[in-house]
């Protein structure tokens, strides 16, 4: 067995003593995000830093729990945080609870962000539905020999956010009456925000909207064949777009708009 292998053996038998069974979807929970996980339902918590394997997370605002229960009828896991590129983790280590979800048995994978706003049409506020994304963070997590057991050398990114899901979303936005904006999601390697002139690239290379996530948890999600269903809040307009940028925004930001956020993600789960 591979490195990886072995790793994932110890980090399920050890979720596995804690009572986590069967998983129907991963979970993971951005900033400001994270409240989601509040709501499962016969819950097991268990803190990152007792997760075998697992790097430890620094940002704040990020809990950092791993919470396995129900949430509307379904299994999930969700990472009440997350870990970041430029926190200094290696793309492997941000993208390990990844592959945990795809240990565990999970079929798809639920991923969420705060992200700046590209497109100009878009409102500090709204929901997006990630219908793709540009990896621009400069590393790919399947760098290194590829551990076929995993999944191919050179997978197919090409529906690497589940169309079906796309429906399944835009249906209960619209039944719940909350504006989802859909679109592209730049991945930067942060912690800088972006520069305006860096903001007017990405617009001309076909950004809707930037953060500094998500992109490399997706690429070891396709890779590991798990559906994903990818919803970013857009917690400001990007650099250049409005004045200056500060992170108590983006928080602020998630505060307005979680409840419509858990609303949206459960009812799409439970469908
Ligand atoms: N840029 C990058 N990441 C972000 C932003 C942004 O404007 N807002 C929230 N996360």
């Amino acid at each position: 067995m591979t490195k990886l292998g072995e790793m994932l053996k110890e980090t399920t038998a050890f979720l596995k003593e804690k009572g986590v069974g069967e998983v129907d979807f991963g979970l993971i929970l951005g900033s400001g995000l994270g409240e989601l996980a509040d709501e499962v339902e016969d819950a097991i918590a268990i803190p990152f830093s007792e997760v075998p394997h697992f790097a430890v997370s620094t940002v704040v605002g990020h809990a950092g729990k791993l919470v396995y229960g129900t949430l509307s009828g379904k299994k999930v896991l969700a990472m009440q945080g997350r870990f970041h590129y430029y926190e200094g983790h290696s793309m492997q280590k941000v993208t390990y609870p990844v592959r945990l979800m795809a240990a565990m048995g999970a079929h798809s994978m639920v991923v969420t962000n705060a992200a700046g706003g590209v497109n100009e049409t878009f409102t500090p506020g709204n929901l997006m539905l990630i219908t793709d994304h540009i990896n621009f963070t400069g590393d790919n997590p399947l760098i290194g020999e590829n551990d076929e057991a995993m999944g191919p050398r050179f997978p197919d990114m090409s529906h690497a956010y589940t169309p079906a899901y796309f429906e399944i979303a835009k249906k209960v936005a619209k039944e719940q009456n909350v504006p989802l904006q859909e679109g592209v999601y730049m991945g930067y390697s942060g912690p800088t925000y972006e520069t305006p002139a860096e903001i007017r690239m990405s617009r001309v290379m076909g950004a809707d909207a930037v953060g500094m996530s998500t992109v490399s948890e997706v690429i070891v999600a396709a890779h590991s064949g798990l559906k994903v269903l990818g919803i970013s809040c857009i917690t400001n307009l990007a650099a250049g777009m409005q004045s200056s940028l500060n992170h108590a925004e983006v928080v602020e930001t998630t505060e307005r708009v979680k409840a419509q956020f858990k609303e949206l993600i459960k009812a799409t789960l439970a469908e």
